[in-house]
This record gives C-alpha cells, sequence and structure tokens, in this order.
C-alpha cells in the first residue's frame, strides 16, 4: 500500500487521540466562488510552515486532505487496516472530500492557511509572558522552595494526563529531590484536575507500532514507580482535584495524601482492558481489605475524597475553600522538621516492604504489557480516542 505522507502536506503528524476525534464529515470546506492560483497555493504551503502556533490536529488533517484533493485529486488509494491509525485517519479525511474538484480544494487550502495566519498572528500578540508560555509546554513543573520539591502535573487542557515524557522527566525530578537539599518531595497539578492518569495516546501514537509501544510503556512505567518506592524522603501528594488511574494507584506509596474536598479518586482499568499498576495491586487490599479493593481496582467504582479517606488511600480532607492554604502551611512546617530523623523513620517504616513492592510492581509490568496489546485494551482506547467531540 503506497504511504501517504505528511511531509507533502506541509502537516505535523497528530497525535491519534486527535486523529480519532476527528469529525470526518467538517473536513468538507465548500464554498468558494474566487479561484486561487498555483502561486497562491505555493504561498500558503510556505505560509503554513512559519505558524507561529500549532493550529492542532483536525486543522492538520483538514489542510493534508486538500493538499492532496488539489494535487491528486480523489482519493483513490486502498483503505489502510484499522490498526493503522495515522494512515486510517488521513485516508478518512481525504476520501471525505469525495469528487471535490481540485481548483475548489486548492481555493479551501489558501483560505484555510490565510485564516490560520491572522489567528496566529493574533494570539501572539497576546499578553502573557515568554516564560509563562515556556512554562505552559511543560508536562511537568519542578520548583524547590522552603524545604519543598514540587512536582506539579502541568498539562491543564489535557486534565494533566502522562505523557511518555513526563514520565521520563518525573523519573529525574525524584531523582535529583532524592539527593539535593530540600526535605519533602510534594505531587499536585496545575488546573481543576489532579490527573487524568496515563495519556491514552501513549498507546497509539508511537512510531513503531503497537508492540514497541507496549515494551517500551512496561519498562519505562517500571522505572516510574521504583522511583516511588525508592524515594528516601518524604513523599506527599496534594489532589486538587479529581485523579484517575496511575495517580491513584500511587498514592498507596505515597507518606501523605491530603485532598480537597472536590477530589475523587477513580481506576477504571477493567474499562480499558488493563490491570492494576503502581503496587496497586498489594497496596490496596493491604491498605482497605480485599473487598474495597475489588471495588476500585475490578469495576472502577470512583471514590469520593471522603469515602478514600475512610478507605485510607486519603490523610485528611479539606474544604476546597481553604485546601491550598492549609495544606500548603501545613507542609511548610513540616519541611521545617529534622530531615535525617523522617528519612530514617521512613526507612523503617519502609525497608521491610521494598523487595516485595518491587517484586510486584515487576509482576504488573510484565502483565500490562500483555495487556495493552489485547482486544479488550486495544478496543478500549480506540473507542476513547474516537469519542466524538463535545458541541
Ligand atoms: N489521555 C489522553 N487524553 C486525555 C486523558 C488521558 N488520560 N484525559 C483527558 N484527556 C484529554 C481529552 O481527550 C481532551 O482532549 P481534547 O480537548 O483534545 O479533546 C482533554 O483532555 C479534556 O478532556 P475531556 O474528556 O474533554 O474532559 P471531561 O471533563 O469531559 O473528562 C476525563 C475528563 C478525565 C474524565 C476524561 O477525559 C477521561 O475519561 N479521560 C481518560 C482517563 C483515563 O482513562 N485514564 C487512564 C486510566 S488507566
Amino acid at each position: 500500500m503506497a504511504a501517504v505522507t505528511w511531509s507533502r502536506a506541509r502537516c505535523w503528524c497528530p497525535s491519534l487521540l486527535q486523529v480519532f476525534r476527528l469529525p470526518v464529515a467538517k473536513l468538507y470546506l465548500g464554498r468558494p466562488t474566487m479561484r486561487a492560483s498555483q502561486q497562491d497555493f505555493e504561498n500558503a504551503m510556505n505560509q503554513v510552515k512559519l505558524l507561529k502556533k500549532d493550529p492542532g490536529n483536525e486543522v492538520k488533517l483538514r489542510l493534508y486532505a486538500l493538499y492532496k484533493q488539489a494535487t491528486e485529486g480523489p482519493c483513490n488509494m486502498p483503505k489502510p487496516g484499522v490498526f493503522d491509525f495515522v494512515n486510517k485517519a488521513k485516508w478518512d479525511a481525504w476520501n471525505a472530500l469525495g469528487s471535490l474538484p481540485k481548483e475548489t480544494a486548492r481555493q479551501n487550502y489558501v483560505d484555510l492557511v490565510s485564516s490560520l495566519s491572522s489567528s496566529s498572528e493574533a494570539s501572539s500578540q497576546g499578553k502573557r509572558g515568554a516564560d509563562e508560555k515556556a512554562q505552559e509546554s511543560k508536562g511537568i513543573l519542578v520548583t524547590s522552595e522552603d524545604g519543598i520539591t514540587k512536582i506539579t502535573f502541568n498539562r491543564p487542557t489535557k486534565k494533566n494526563a502522562i505523557t511518555f515524557q513526563m514520565y521520563q522527566d518525573i523519573i529525574l525530578a525524584l531523582k535529583n529531590a532524592s539527593t539535593d537539599n530540600t526535605v519533602i518531595a510534594v505531587f499536585t497539578g496545575t488546573g481543576d484536575y489532579y490527573c487524568s492518569g496515563n495519556d491514552l495516546t501513549n498507546f497509539t501514537s508511537a512510531t513503531g507500532g503497537i508492540e514497541e509501544a507496549a515494551s517500551k510503556g512496561a519498562v519505562v512505567l517500571r522505572e516510574f514507580v521504583n522511583s516511588f518506592i525508592d524515594f528516601p524522603k518524604p513523599l506527599v501528594a496534594v489532589v486538587n482535584g479529581p485523579a484517575v488511574g496511575i495517580s491513584v494507584t500511587l498514592l498507596g506509596l505515597f507518606d501523605a495524601v491530603y485532598a480537597s474536598d472536590r477530589a475523587t479518586f477513580h481506576t477504571p482499568f477493567s474499562h480499558l482492558g488493563q490491570s492494576p499498576e503502581a503496587c496497586s495491586s498489594y497496596t490496596f487490599p493491604k491498605m482497605m481489605g480485599s473487598a474495597k479493593a475489588a471495588e476500585m481496582l475490578l469495576f472502577g467504582k470512583k471514590l469520593t475524597a471522603r469515602e478514600a479517606w475512610a478507605q485510607g488511600l486519603v490523610t485528611e480532607v479539606f474544604p476546597e475553600s481553604t485546601f491550598e492554604t492549609e495544606v500548603w502551611t501545613r507542609l511548610k512546617t513540616y519541611a521545617k522538621l529534622p530531615p535525617n530523623a523522617m528519612r530514617i523513620s521512613k526507612e523503617l517504616i519502609r525497608k521491610n516492604e521494598k523487595e516485595k513492592l518491587h517484586a510486584v510492581n515487576a509482576e504488573e509490568c510484565t502483565t500490562l504489557q500483555a495487556q495493552w496489546l489485547s482486544e479488550e485494551c486495544i478496543n478500549a482506547i480506540m473507542s476513547f480516542v474516537s469519542r466524538k467531540p463535545k458541541l
């Protein structure tokens, strides 16, 4: 099958999440009365490369489809296989243009680029400073102040879902925090969510295919969880809002979990054809008893902050209105306690469990690697990424 390439369309390669959420019907831009010249078309192609802002995958697909239609006419390529996510999305986008004439596609391409260029310019005149923008582009923020290393999940537009890069960055941040002069490490989230768990496009956007993604995922996950098991200083979660998946299971490895009463705790593994990670198959039954753990880990029951507190997953719940002030005041006080004493005490509390936790982590990762390739999991992820966009 001939490969459809992005480069010719002057587009960025999309993540599959967006590709699947694309309303294909919207790709047909039926309009023009004017006709763009070949020169206009070429200018537009150059303009695309200069856009300051990523226009999003839906638009990139639209550009791709119009480019193909304008240069090659209606799509007559064989339809890619169902698991060939990217090429299938591109094929769908192009095919949806039907018999749109080449000249109309060319005009629509030029119009679309022109509208993108003006909105990109307008947004670059916005008030946000360069620093703020740079920070926003980072999946996590790490700061050290008042004896506290603060690690913030920082993808609020994606509910702080954790990308492969964020896993690596967190491993590094914990490594640094374990030897620097800060006293405790604290995790929290930017925006309304604490974290929506693993970024589900991690499985579908890997270049080498799904087996490679699963294998890489298992290695990264194991190292990631190990860095929590082995972290030598007090580790605290400041759960500012809903938490999903691995951001919940990891809490069993924290020393204290403070939650806003707005927070919820959800581990929908069965719904996703997956299995528990971050040692929760061991820590949760130990903490809350096997019946309650099963409700969360098997049946995906979502707990409120107070329910999570009653199950021992949360240390204390605070009203949303005073959450940040109360918790950070308390943490600053804790960070003034003698660091060595806290480190030694943590070692005593945790050391008999460490070997067990490493073994559990290894087994969970092996199980997940196989599970990620299962039909149940692939179907569940496809169903998430192909959800209809909200109107
Ligand atoms: N992976 C990838 N993208 C995610 C994500 C995740 N885990 N969680 C949220 N997002 C993205 C959404 O796709 C959406 O992206 P878009 O704006 O480009 O379309 C954006 O974040 C906002 O999420 P949305 O679903 O529109 O918000 P919501 O308030 O309706 O729902 C959630 C929020 C978290 C309940 C919902 O996004 C969800 O169920 N996410 C999956 C959570 C999950 O299963 N995690 C893994 C557990 S193992």
